[in-house]
């Protein structure tokens, strides 16, 4: 707040300036075209280089935090007075067009060069207007939803002043402990290249509008491998795992033509990504043709030092050295690069490179053209948290949830009689946006108790209580609600036999009990990884006596993360895992609740039956001593003495109010050549009551290959809407680029041989075949 304040005085002052020295730079600007053709683009950059100072280039390399929202400990000073003196090249973490507009102005008016900046903002999954949780998102396997998620963050980002959002973030995570696993598209690279593509498509489209933004595909690289879920720490894995399961979403993304990438905190075979001129250049840059500008993540170059690296002149020189072109927050290249250029330690064509890839963003971005192109005051009056936008939030948080239990078809209720609305997370509006939502104003969310009003009017009684806190352990308690202090996500001071009390008189008056609980916003997101997969004790015991009661109980489940729910599984008859589903979360629970939209996410995430089991997904290797079909512990087998290698929820599990079946697959040739095309043809069929969505899923084994090769991969999905009491069929064409892989030399190709083809409506329950196919 203090820095906010400088940056208004810095800005008021400069007031007068502005106006004489804004009609000079009108005149710069319009000799500029925007992403016109790249030789004219590198014509304009080389002529404003030719008069940059070496300090104004390194300022270039700078991007501090305006400090309204942080991750980390670093802080910066003097932001106003450096943009001023050519120091920093963008900003983030500052809200509101109005701020954004005058220090523009002071970088486009008052600094030497007037070049313009970059206003960064982690828009993670949507900007005032919130959507669920990537995690969720990713659930709904709709490529247009997930891109219409991108598109309107977008819109309502550039309507306030943002021209660059950190996101997507794409790392695949096997590992539920990880808190980040919220934020990321789960575990399939597959499906994580597909909503990199589609994400990228709807924040940057061509550039040339004012509501495309450019974004940022994060965290480069691995940084979801991190050992035992624990954030930041160490990764260590074969090139093979990382050019098939661990790369792909990234690459995705560079084809996708993403503007920029953020380097991983993490280490990557021994050297942190930061510092990794491998990773940052020869895979990047060299292999896979990025033109963006890297930048690093939040004091990235700084932590090399606690890798073990140097100080910070030696892991600045590394950083710029292997790639880097922008530094957040630290300010290791502003304040050691001229030095490590005067003692030869980095060369003045590394500063250049540096320079001219950040300065190719923002021309990208028009705004050498027009660098008020983001900051039309209107457009922010009108485009944000719109009507309009909302409803799409409400449709698409619908669409995330997973139905992960209804046992007698209890579910949907129907919309009368009383119900009883118990937990912690019920009445909770600050808690719906979930992890990453900066923002948003957090309080407006839509609650489910709300929601549940608003959709039953007087057909039905709602009587709330939360039953009892977060979880028992205040301490816990008091982390997982770090930032959420000034929201009030304060612990309810009566003992919890008073709040047991009140809940249970209101369950005993009920037809059904309707459970809000789970974790919190915070229990997932950075810097929250868990040990502990279950719902915290105080609401399972809570639950438990719910259940006492006799009535129906439905548990509405929030969660950033798989859970462990063996018991809930067992013993509670309906859970709708609704993740954290943003600005509209409450008013979509219920539209689920009763009915109103039937039910279609499908896990990306594997859920373990305990934590023991992780990480546990359902590409694996066979290994050479796999289970027999069928059999859970086989001596000498690969498996555990007291558990099934099973999950309690397989990727792609997910059910609906409508019932669908698979006939088996009818394959258009048993054995190709060459570049022939396959055609795998299922008929579904609705054959339940309810109209409803199902995500069909294609898998192939490549049974024999140089290299082993996982039991099934994910290949293809089709999300198809169908009638209840209709069938269709539902056909997947394969080509020989769906059999590629990379082998132990890491060259990308596809082996000839056997492969079984699988479809099915999850990664466990599939119909299979078998083809032959020889070069
Ligand atoms: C996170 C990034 C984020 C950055 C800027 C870091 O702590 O790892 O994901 O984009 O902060 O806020």
């Amino acid at each position: 707040m203090i820095r906010k304040n400088k940056i208004h005085r810095i800005c008021k002052r400069a007031g007068m300036l502005f106006l004489l020295t804004g009609i000079m730079i009108a005149g710069i600007h319009a000799q500029t075209g925007r992403a016109g053709s790249g030789s004219r683009m590198h014509a304009f950059i080389s002529t404003l280089m030719s008069k940059m100072t070496l300090e104004e280039k390194i300022g270039q390399l700078n991007l501090p935090s305006a400090g309204e929202f942080t991750t980390g400990t670093a802080t910066n000073s003097d932001i106003g007075k450096n943009v001023k003196e050519g120091r920093v090249g963008g900003l983030f973490n500052i809200k509101g067009v109005e701020k954004i507009k005058a220090i523009q102005k002071v970088a486009v008016e008052e600094s030497r060069m007037k070049i313009p900046m970059l206003f960064g903002m982690d828009v993670i999954h949507g900007y005032e207007t919130t959507f669920p949780i990537p995690l969720g998102l990713s659930c709904t396997w709709n490529m247009s939803a997930i891109e219409r998620s991108a598109r309107i963050a977008a819109i309502e980002a550039s309507a306030d002043g943002i021209s660059w959002t950190f996101s997507p973030m794409v790392d695949i995570a096997r590992d539920p402990r990880w808190g980040r696993v919220s934020e990321g598209n789960g575990e399939d690279p597959y499906l994580g290249a597909q909503i990199a593509k589609a994400m990228i498509k709807g924040y940057q489209g061509d550039y040339s509008q004012n509501t495309n933004i450019m974004a940022c595909v994060k965290h480069y690289a691995l940084y979801g491998a991190a050992e035992a879920g624990r954030d930041y720490n160490t990764v260590d894995m074969s090139h093979l795992r990382m050019y098939n399961e661990y790369f792909p979403p990234y690459k995705a993304a560079v084809d996708a033509g993403v503007g920029s990438v953020m380097a991983s905190f993490n280490v990557v075979d021994g050297i942190p990504a930061t510092g990794n001129r491998w990773l940052l250049t020869d895979v990047l840059r060299k292999q896979w043709g990025f033109r963006g500008f890297v930048v690093t993540d939040y004091t990235g170059i700084n932590e090399m030092t606690d890798h073990g690296m140097g100080d910070l002149q030696a892991v600045s020189a590394l950083a710029l050295k292997a790639g880097v072109d922008m530094d957040m927050v630290g300010e290791g290249f502003l304040k050691t690069l001229k030095q490590s250029l005067e003692e030869k330690k980095i060369t003045l064509a590394e500063i250049n490179a540096a320079c001219r890839n950040v300065l190719v963003a923002k021309y990208k971005l028009g705004l050498f053209t027009d660098p008020y192109k983001y900051c039309n005051g209107q457009r922010a009056k009108t485009e944000i948290y719109t009507p309009e936008h909302r409803k799409i939030a409400r449709e698409i948080a619908a669409e995330s949830f997973v139905l992960l239990k209804n046992k007698g078809n209890m579910l949907p209720l129907k919309k009368g009689g009383k119900i009883a609305l118990i937990g912690p997370l019920a009445d909770a509006a600050n808690n719906m946006a979930g992890t990453w939502s900066v923002a948003t104003v957090q309080n407006r969310s839509v609650s489910v108790l709300k929601g549940l009003k608003e959709a039953l009017g007087n057909k039905a009684e709602v009587a709330y209580a939360k039953g009892c806190n977060l979880t028992e352990d205040a301490a816990l308690e008091e982390r997982v609600t770090m930032f959420g202090k000034t929201l009030n996500r304060e612990r309810d001071t009566r003992t919890p036999e008073v709040m047991k009390a009140e809940a249970l008189e209101i369950a005993k008056r009920s037809d059904v009990i309707i459970a809000a609980m789970g974790e919190s916003a915070e229990f997932s997101g950075e810097s929250s990884s868990r040990t502990s997969l279950d719902i915290p004790r105080a609401q399972q015991r809570l639950l438990r006596e719910l259940l006492k009661t006799g009535k129906p109980v439905v548990l509405v489940l929030f969660t950033g993360r798989p859970l462990t729910l063996n018991w809930e599984q067992k013993n509670i008859p309906a859970i709708l895992n609704v993740w954290f589903g943003g600005s509209e979360a409450g008013a979509a629970i219920a539209d689920v609740l009763f009915g109103d939209v039937n039910p279609s996410g499908k896990l990306t995430m594997t859920f373990p039956q305990n934590v023991g089991q992780i990480p546990l997904y359902y590409a694996h290797l066979n290994t050479g001593r796999p289970l027999e079909e069928g059999k859970w512990f086989q001596k000498f087998r690969s498996n555990y003495l007291d558990v099934s290698n099973e999950p309690l929820y397989p990727f792609g599990y997910g059910l609906g109010y409508a019932a669908f079946t698979y006939s088996d697959i009818t394959l258009s040739s048993k054995s190709l050549k060459g570049a022939q095309t396959l055609k795998a043809t299922v008929t579904l069929t609705n054959s339940g009551k309810y109209d409803g969505a199902e995500v069909v899923q294609l898998y192939i084994r490549d049974l024999v290959g140089s290299v082993s090769r996982p039991v099934k991969e994910l290949k293809g999905f089709q999300k198809i809407w169908l009638k209840a009491g209709t069938s269709k069929t539902v056909t997947f064409q394969i080509t020989p680029g769906d059999l590629k892989f990379y082998n132990s030399q890491l060259q990308y190709g596809w082996e000839p041989g056997a492969f079984e083809i699988m479809i099915g409506g999850n990664s466990r329950d599939v119909k299979k075949a078998q083809v032959n196919w020889v070069k």
